[in-house]
Formats: structure tokens, C-alpha cells, sequence
């Protein structure tokens, strides 16, 4: 008998669905309070976890009555929602997406972990993966955007790093936590773009886009993974057998702690498919759900399933027996207090995660747009600094900002400031956020009469994106288009600077800009990293992780589409295309612009035919023709132009960078199986069929901007 089976059998039923229910502790600016009855209830043995709690004096407070005052001294679980950095808050993953760079993902899970661990937590729910291919959504913000190919590469990265890969170990060292993916699954395809409703996609959209990320997160160990809130055609994913007891669990061979969404299983009540707890805590259960957080149904009604028996011991002990793993994975049950021993609360964040707060923020800035403006001169005598954003300390740490202090956030004004220490520098803001107060305006005005240059702070407040923040438009909130326009009708030079957790409805603003910067929430570093950027410390290397609409009308809008059979034709009325306004999104993914200039050329593969089991090697070649050192980053996609079943125009396949001095040129390599040119038959099972494809290179998708190549795939 192993340890577990041996806790298992010495554990009355109310001591198992103490291990199955998750309470929150609570956590208010100050510190964290505590919901009423928690303490009892540890002590009864009726919480095996907590969230929103952290802190090593109060998780450790807790972990001690656990260990120390329970009748069988199982350890608690504590677990928080560490996205995008904990103490030392980093870009939103939207922004971190817009680097590109696996490595820079896996290290900035990796200190967010370790300053988690520090502060007693075990268990974090990230990292959030669901494709977002709507801006109208505000969780877009916590996505890696709209590809599932990126989308897989951002879950193994988060992972690794959240758990430890490296580490001696792994998952049990005290500076790794257990990662969660969520939201399993669809959820970005929300109705309307409104959090939290119905999801109807269709059984080849979840094959190919929105279960990908989550077959990756699988493979590279994910710890835990959480059912969305939503439904899915009418199956609330808290209780959806087909997704998850058969596709995640038997099929993907899933064997992790699935935890709900916040009292998830009892809205099953008000999602229309349950009575009263007892039924939605026994079907959550027969789904594969082992935690229930915050609803209490386990508590509250498996017991009455089981006297009906809609539930058996044994589900709900093979439940129990994946937390306890979980917990001695973690290694809680040998050191139970080994994560919240070097509390930093209140000290000054380090320097190296600083810095690399830092890089990721330059990293993850995408020039949209630099008409011979950019980098600004350290010349400049004069610069207007408006907007409401631009002195805003508390927006630049974005909607999740953990354990994140806004005292430790650098604004822009205060980045440009130690930038330019020879230009002066006037500030206004203009306006607020929101609101409709316009008198700032003329105050505004004339503070860039005397200005070379105008950088102007425009965007959403860091609340107006992530959970339940939906925006029907999202463009400019408040008097800030006003703004704008009394700012552009001085004609003189301005550099916009958009703060966002989505893509911003901001065409017209955009166009009377001479540059646009999409500068999302950068977190600590906000105002050094858009600093460096604009004054070209930094040369930009940032990239769309999703591609940015004209209009919310363009919505969804996204570069893997299929083409039709009319085909938007500029002079045909019958094509697929709109009366009023292009079909060409403003930014297409991947859009993003350097302070160098490269040419790609010579697409190339080893071998032009391929049969199944091959291997191939795709090779373009880069010149770096402007003016400094810089990075390029190449994608490459596949079409299928002729299959069974219509392909997507263009599917990302990888993402290569190369980093040159000026003048110089390089090759951009990548590793391709013949299994990447495969896809879901109509049996679902993946398909090779034989006949041409394309492959393209490029710095986007703009397919205007694609070098291409024929290949050939032969039958076996
Ligand atoms: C609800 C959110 O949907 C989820 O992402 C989060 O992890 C939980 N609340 C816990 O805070």
C-alpha cells in the first residue's frame, strides 16, 4: 500500500470532499482576510486548497493547522492566479505572445513561479490558453491570440517554466508551482464576444484550433487544467464527458487534477442542466472534475448522490487519490512549508527580474506603424507628453496583476524622463480614461505649442480588459478621440502610444499619426521598455500575435481562413467582401516594424517532394538592409490548395528569428516532419493526401509580403 492508499483508506467520506473542495482565503490590498469559518473548516478536514492567497506568514498560518491540527495532517493546497508575473509583473500574456520567443516565456513562468513559491503558493492558473480570435472579448488580453500553433508553444514554454523544468526535482523543488491550463476549451469563441456565454463551434474549429494548445499542454506534463465556464453547444464544459473524460482523460492520457472555474459547478444549476447540487455535483464528478472551487456542490451534495447513486465511492475516490498525487508531486507532504519560506513582501523587487521585465516590455511593443518619425532624436529640445496613460502608474501592471504593487511601476513619463535627460519634457493629460470631461483639452493643447514632437498615451484603463470585460466597441474610451483630434489639428508630429489588453478599434487615429505603437500593459517596466523603444536604445522587434480589425464590424478576423468560393475581388460584387469598408484587416498578424529593414529571399526546401515519415529542412535567406544592428522575425506557412476537405489559406507552421547587423544577411532555418502538412480527415484521424503544397515565408501574413514555394507530397 503506498502512502496515498493508505491516507485514502483512514479518510472518512467528509475528509474526502474536504480534499476535493477548494475555498478562497480571500485577499485585500492590505493583506489577506480571511472568508468566514475557513479556519474551522481546515481544521474540520473540509478544505484541502485555498486561492487568492499568498504571503508566507498567513500560508503558513493555515498550512500549520492543516498539518498540525487535522486528524490526518494532509497539507493544503495553496493556489493563486500568477498570469503574468507575481511580485514583479510582466507584460499581459498578449503582449509576452508578441515576442515570439519561447524562451523569454518559459524564464518569465520560471521567477513568477519562484516569487510565488517564495509567498507559500503551490498551484497557479495559468497559463491561460485559449485561442482569441475576437478583440470584443477582454480575456483576449490573458491569451497567447489567435493561432493555435502559437498557442501550443506558449503552453509547453509556460509550463516548463511554472514547473521546474531544470530545476532539481522539477515540480517538487520549492520554486516551481503547479501549472493549470485553462480554459478547457472554446472559451475565446464566446458569443458576441461576451465573457462567459455559449460557445456552438463546430467539431473541426475545436479539432484544429481550439484543442491544440491543451494536446500540448498534456504532453509537456501540465499539472492540473480547468474547464471553462462556458457551454459547448449546450454542454457546459464542467460537465462535458466527450471532452473531457473521453478526449482529455482516455484519449490524450491526461491523468492530472482537473479543477473547476470559480463556482462553475453550481451555475450548472443556472446553465439549465442540473436541478440542485446534487445533480450538478454528481455530474461534474462522472465528467472527471476532481476539485471544486468555491461552489461547495461537493461538500454540499455528493453525499446525497451517493445515497441516490448517481455517484460511486470509487469516482469520487479516484478524484482524492489525484489531489493527494498532486500534493506529493508538489511535495507538500514531505515539506509542507518549504514554499512559503523566504517571504519578499515589502521588500524592492530584484534587479534581474526587473530587467527582464524589461526586455520582455521592449520585446513585446509592436511598431504598427513609423512614418520617418521613430526612433526620436536625443536632440529633441522639446517633447509633449499627453494623455491620460501617460503618468498612469496603476494601468501599466494590466488586469492581473497578482501580488504586483502599482507603487513599483514605471509610467512612461517617468521612462522618457530618465531616457531623454537633455529634453524637456511637458506633460498633460488631457483627459481621463473615461468620462466625458473635455476642459483638460485646451490645457492640453498648449502644452505642445512649444513641442518638436507629441507622444501621445491613449488607450483602455487596465480594468476594461480580461474577465467580464467584454466591450461591444472597443475603441478609444472617453473624450480620448476628442483628444486625439484637437492634438492632431496642431499639425504637428505625433507618436501614439496605445495601451491595451486587445486589439484597438483606432483606424482613423492610426491614420493622422505619423507612429503607432501597440504598447499593451507592460507591467514594472512599462515606462523604461516604451522609453527604450522610442528612443531606439531598443531597436523593435515585436510582433501581432493576433490580427488587429479596421472596425469591429471586421470581427472575427483572422489570417487562417478558408477562401471560399468567391473570393473578395475588388471589381466583382458577388465576391465575399463588404459594401463599406476593406476586407484587409488594419495590421495583419505578425505585423510589426524594426528600426532596420530586411529582405527575405530564396525560399527553399531540401528536397521538393516528401512522402510521409520524411523530414525536411526549409531554409530562407535575410538581409538586414538598414542602418543598425536588428532582429527579424520569419514565419512560415502551409496550404493545402487542393484537399478533401477545404484547408485554411494559410497555417503557421513556425516562427524563426534572425538577428544581423546592418548590412549583413543570414539564413532563417526551419525543421518541418511530413506530418506538419498533415490534417484531420473526415474521420478526425490525421491525413496525409498526397499532391501539390505551398509553403510561404514572410515577416507576416500579409500575402501580399509571402515568398512562396511548390511542393510535392507523394503517396506511401
Ligand atoms: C475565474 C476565472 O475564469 C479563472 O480564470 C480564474 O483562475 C478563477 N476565477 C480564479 O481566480
Amino acid at each position: 500500500m503506498t502512502s496515498i492508499d493508505k491516507l485514502l483508506a483512514a479518510m472518512t467520506l467528509e475528509e474526502k470532499l474536504g480534499q476535493l473542495t477548494m475555498a478562497a482565503a480571500g485577499h485585500a490590498v492590505t493583506g489577506p482576510v480571511l472568508a468566514a469559518g475557513v479556519k474551522k473548516n481546515i481544521r474540520a478536514g473540509r478544505i484541502g486548497s485555498l486561492l487568492n492567497l499568498w504571503g508566507a506568514p498567513a500560508v503558513n498560518a493555515l498550512q500549520k493547522i492543516a498539518v498540525e491540527k487535522t486528524r490526518l495532517g494532509v497539507p493544503l493546497l495553496v493556489a493563486n492566479d500568477v498570469l503574468h508575473g507575481h511580485r514583479t509583473v510582466f507584460p499581459i500574456p498578449l503582449a509576452e505572445a508578441a515576442t515570439f520567443d519561447p524562451a523569454l516565456w518559459q524564464r518569465s513562468a520560471s521567477e513568477a513561479a519562484a516569487e510565488a513559491a517564495a509567498d507559500g503558493v503551490a498551484m497557479t492558473f495559468a497559463p491561460m490558453i485559449d485561442i482569441a480570435r475576437d478583440p470584443r472579448w477582454g480575456r483576449i488580453a490573458e491569451s497567447p491570440g489567435e493561432d493555435p500553433w502559437v498557442g501550443a508553444r506558449f503552453a509547453e514554454a509556460k509550463i516548463r517554466g511554472f514547473q521546474g523544468a531544470g530545476l532539481s526535482g522539477g515540480l517538487a523543488n520549492t520554486q516551481a508551482v503547479a501549472a493549470t491550463a485553462k480554459h478547457f476549451c472554446a472559451y475565446g469563441a464566446a458569443l458576441a464576444g461576451r465573457d462567459y456565454a455559449s460557445v456552438d463551434v463546430s467539431e473541426r474549429l475545436l479539432h484544429e484550433v481550439y484543442l491544440p494548445p491543451f494536446t500540448a499542454a498534456v504532453a509537456a506534463g501540465c499539472a492540473a487544467i480547468m474547464p471553462a465556464f462556458n457551454d459547448v453547444a449546450g454542454i457546459p464544459m464542467t460537465v462535458h464527458v466527450p471532452l473531457l473524460r473521453d478526449w482529455l482523460r482516455r484519449d490524450r492520457g491526461f491523468e492530472g487534477v482537473i479543477v473547476s472555474d470559480y463556482n462553475a459547478i453550481a451555475e450548472l444549476l443556472r446553465h439549465g442542466v442540473a436541478a440542485d447540487l446534487v445533480e450538478a455535483s454528481a455530474a461534474a464528478l462522472a465528467a472527471g472534475v476532481d476539485i471544486d472551487m468555491m461552489s461547495g456542490a461537493y461538500a454540499q451534495g455528493l453525499p446525497a448522490a451517493l445515497a441516490r447513486g448517481l455517484v460511486s465511492v470509487n469516482l469520487i475516490d479516484a478524484a482524492v487519490r489525484r489531489v493527494l498525487t498532486l500534493k506529493e508531486r508538489l511535495g507538500l507532504f514531505n515539506n509542507p512549508f518549504g514554499r512559503g519560506s523566504t517571504t519578499s513582501a515589502g521588500a524592492p523587487l530584484p534587479q534581474v527580474r526587473r530587467a527582464l521585465a524589461r526586455e520582455l516590455g521592449r520585446r513585446a511593443i509592436v511598431v504598427l506603424k513609423n512614418d520617418y518619425i521613430l526612433p526620436l532624436s536625443p536632440s529633441l529640445r522639446r517633447i509633449a507628453l499627453i494623455g491620460p496613460l501617460a503618468d498612469a502608474r496603476a494601468e501599466m501592471l494590466g488586469p492581473w496583476a497578482s501580488a504586483g504593487s502599482t507603487g513599483d511601476a514605471v509610467t512612461i513619463r517617468e521612462g522618457l524622463a530618465a531616457a531623454l535627460p537633455g529634453s524637456q519634457i511637458d506633460y498633460a493629460p488631457g483627459v481621463e480614461i473615461t468620462g466625458t470631461d473635455v476642459s483638460g483639452i485646451v490645457a492640453a493643447r498648449e502644452c505642445c505649442r512649444r513641442a518638436e514632437v507629441i507622444v501621445l498615451c491613449l488607450g483602455e484603463a487596465a480594468h476594461m480588459s480580461g474577465e467580464a470585460a467584454s466591450r461591444a466597441n472597443p475603441g478609444l474610451p472617453g473624450a480620448q478621440a476628442a483628444l486625439a483630434d484637437a492634438i492632431f489639428d496642431l499639425a504637428k508630429p505625433v507618436v501614439l502610444v496605445l495601451f491595451s489588453g486587445r486589439p484597438l478599434m483606432v483606424a482613423t487615429v492610426a491614420e493622422k499619426a505619423r507612429a503607432v505603437l501597440a504598447a499593451w500593459f507592460l507591467g514594472v517596466e512599462a515606462g523604461h521598455a516604451i522609453a527604450d523603444v522610442l528612443t531606439g536604445k531598443f531597436n523593435p522587434t515585436g510582433r501581432l500575435p493576433v490580427t488587429w480589425p479596421r472596425d469591429v464590424g471586421q470581427v472575427p478576423v483572422y489570417f487562417s481562413v478558408r477562401q471560399s468560393g468567391r473570393p473578395a475581388a475588388p471589381n466583382d460584387r458577388y465576391t465575399s467582401k463588404y459594401l463599406d469598408m476593406p476586407v484587409e484587416p488594419l495590421y495583419y498578424f505578425g505585423h510589426g516594424l524594426s528600426y532596420s529593414r530586411f529582405v527575405l529571399s530564396n525560399l527553399r526546401a531540401d528536397k521538393s517532394e516528401f512522402r510521409s515519415g520524411n523530414q525536411l529542412t526549409i531554409e530562407v535567406d535575410a538581409v538586414n538592409e538598414g542602418p543598425s544592428f536588428g532582429e527579424e522575425t520569419v514565419f512560415l506557412f502551409v496550404r493545402d490548395p487542393v484537399a478533401s476537405v477545404a484547408r485554411p489559406l494559410l497555417e503557421l507552421k513556425g516562427v524563426g528569428k534572425i538577428a544581423l547587423r546592418a548590412g549583413e544577411g543570414g539564413t532563417v532555418r526551419f525543421d518541418l516532419a511530413a506530418d506538419d502538412f498533415c490534417f484531420l480527415g473526415n474521420d478526425w484521424k490525421p491525413i496525409l493526401e498526397p499532391g501539390e503544397f505551398l509553403l510561404f515565408a514572410g515577416t507576416s501574413a500579409n500575402p501580399r509580403d509571402l515568398l512562396s514555394l511548390k511542393l510535392c507530397a507523394l503517396p506511401n
